[in-house]
């Protein structure tokens, strides 16, 4: 791939350590300053959420309760707009997107309004979801990916606050999952130790999580992305050129 033009306006700073306990919910905001709302796990956790987990009241809790939800179609589309931007400036075209662990749905419509041409393939752990929403069955863990696409391999891999439920085993071989699904970008996000200590608001984000270092991720990530900031990784099979300061190749 050829080299880029270099230009970006600069955007906003993140100060490190600001934020109070409760400034960004990591699944979606509702309003006002971004609230970091992740769904996380208790320290040496091992075993897999268990599918019964992610109920009608889950969803309650998290989506659907104003009061309580950690994220709404409004922030995901604002989320997704960036995402589409920076992919447009990074030259990763998306035909095809696969959304793991895509709870009730607020990337499908969204994507229908970026990318109207890319087949959307949303799949869930739920089986109350899937049974509601018609989601494709299947585990991070365990998904076949050819039962979706023929060729197994996704322009965008969306994965949103699914990690942090799996043990660590269970989260390695996801994400090595990941990277052979993806072959243009995907967007992760995933709540680690420090944004549960630091960057949260935790009366939105379920604690009930497997909570670890953001080095633990970014160790495993690496073999297969280019960590382009933002929460926007870009498979090596892309061959992606990134400036130095933009993330860490
Ligand atoms: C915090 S919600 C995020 C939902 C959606 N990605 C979003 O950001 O709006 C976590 C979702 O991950 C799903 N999940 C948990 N473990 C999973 C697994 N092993 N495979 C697939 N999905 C899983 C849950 O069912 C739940 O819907």
């Amino acid at each position: 791939m050829q080299g880029r033009a270099f230009y970006r306006p600069a955007t906003g700073t993140i100060k490190a350590g600001a934020s109070k306990v409760g400034t960004r919910p990591v699944t979606p905001t509702v309003s006002g300053p971004r609230r970091l709302t992740l769904a996380a796990a208790a320290p040496g956790r091992e075993s897999q959420a268990p599918m019964g987990r992610f109920d009608a009241a889950y969803y309650e809790q998290y989506y659907e309760n104003a009061t309580t939800c950690v994220s709404d179609q409004q922030t995901i589309r604002r989320l997704a707009a960036f995402v589409a931007g920076y992919l447009e400036h990074l030259d990763i075209p998306v035909r095809s997107i696969l959304d793991i662990g895509c709870g009730v749905g607020h990337w499908q419509g969204v994507c229908r309004e970026l990318w109207p041409e890319a087949s959307y393939h949303g799949v869930e752990i739920s089986e109350y979801l899937c049974d509601k929403l018609g989601w494709h069955h299947a585990s991070i863990t365990d998904l076949d990916p050819t039962d979706l696409r023929r060729s197994g391999t996704f322009d965008l891999v969306i994965c949103q606050g699914v990690l942090q439920y799996l043990s660590d085993r269970q989260a390695a071989r996801a994400i090595n999952n990941l990277g052979a699904w993806c072959d243009g970008a995907l967007y992760l996000e995933a709540l680690t130790a420090r944004d549960w200590r630091e960057n949260v608001d935790r009366q939105r984000t379920d604690g009930e999580v497997h909570l670890r270092a953001g080095e633990w991720y970014r160790k495993r990530l690496t073999r297969h992305f280019q960590n382009c900031g933002g929460g926007v990784f870009a498979s090596r099979a892309a061959g992606v050129t990134l400036f130095e300061l933009e993330g860490n190749a």
